[in-house]
């Protein structure tokens, strides 16, 4: 069977990209199983020949309407699929879905028909609403690192700012590569309209946020930027767990230091 990705060098190195994080994500822990989704906007690497293939698949529903979606292309993992298998074999365990023109549906148009991520209604939620900012943002990315996981099991963590503020003290380089620091979602059924709703609303702060008890989503330019941002995260957590494993509590860098950074790396908050 050919693959759409044949010939078509910027659509295939979008599937790359996808390709290479989610052997990162199985790498460093974060996907138990078929822990974790990733979903990237594909619509600017479409060609008329894409628009005009049939779907090979039912028309599902969203769960809800995408107005800024009409006619937009994703890749998309599948669902109850594996990261490490995403790696290996990416079109085998994700697929390439369409936005039908009533934004409320979509269908699978290739290679295989391979049902998006459960988590879909937050991913495309989470696209509308970058469209609808303009910021450019065409990656979304949600994973179950275990250290942040773990610290939102503490109800001190999950107050507004004191995880951003705590992960950004713990070395310059967070502060830095993820400047807008994490917002926090109160626990919510996983792939529930509830939990999507929860997540756009946090997306005006946040290009990232913590899925309390359950795992982190962050959105950026490309897939690398999304995941960027959850490692630095990742690293500080670990940071404070040594620290703290070590018998102590971590200084933390000074209010003096944070926002020094702050100028000298012109940071929005
Ligand atoms: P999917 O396999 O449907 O992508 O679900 C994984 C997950 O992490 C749900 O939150
Ligand atoms: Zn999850």
């Amino acid at each position: 069977m050919k693959s759409i990705l044949e010939n078509r060098p910027a659509l295939a190195r979008e599937v790359e990209k996808v390709a290479e994080i989610a052997g990162y994500l199985w790498q460093k822990g974060w996907a138990e199983r078929n822990g974790g989704n990733i979903t990237v906007n594909i619509t600017d690497v479409i060609d008329e020949e894409i628009k005009a293939m049939p779907a090979i698949s039912e028309v599902f529903p969203i769960g809800k309407a995408m107005p800024n979606l009409k006619g937009a292309y994703f890749f998309c993992k599948g669902t109850n699929k594996r990261m490490r298998d995403l790696a290996r074999w990416p079109m085998e365990n994700g697929s390439v879905i369409r936005i039908t023109e009533d934004c409320e549906h979509y269908v699978i148009i290739a290679d295989n028909p391979v049902k998006p991520t459960s988590e879909l209604p937050a991913h495309l939620s989470m696209h509308n609403y970058m469209i609808e900012k303009g910021n450019g943002y065409k990656a979304a990315i949600h994973t179950h690192p275990i250290d942040l996981v773990a610290m939102s099991h503490n109800p001190k963590f999950l107050e507004k700012d004191v995880l951003t503020n705590l992960l950004w003290s713990m070395i310059p380089e967070t502060r830095a590569f993820c400047p807008r620091g994490i917002g926090i979602i109160p626990y919510a059924l996983p792939s529930s309209i509830e939990l999507a709703d929860a997540t756009i609303k946090e997306l005006s702060d946040y290009d990232v946020v913590l899925w309390e008890k359950h795992g982190v989503t962050a959105v950026g330019p490309d897939i690398f930027e999304a995941f960027d941002m959850i490692d630095v995260l990742s690293k500080s957590a670990q940071i404070y767990m040594t620290a703290k494993n070590m018998g102590f509590e971590p200084d933390g860098m000074s209010s003096k230091d944070m926002t020094e950074l702050k100028e000298a790396f012109n940071l929005p908050k």
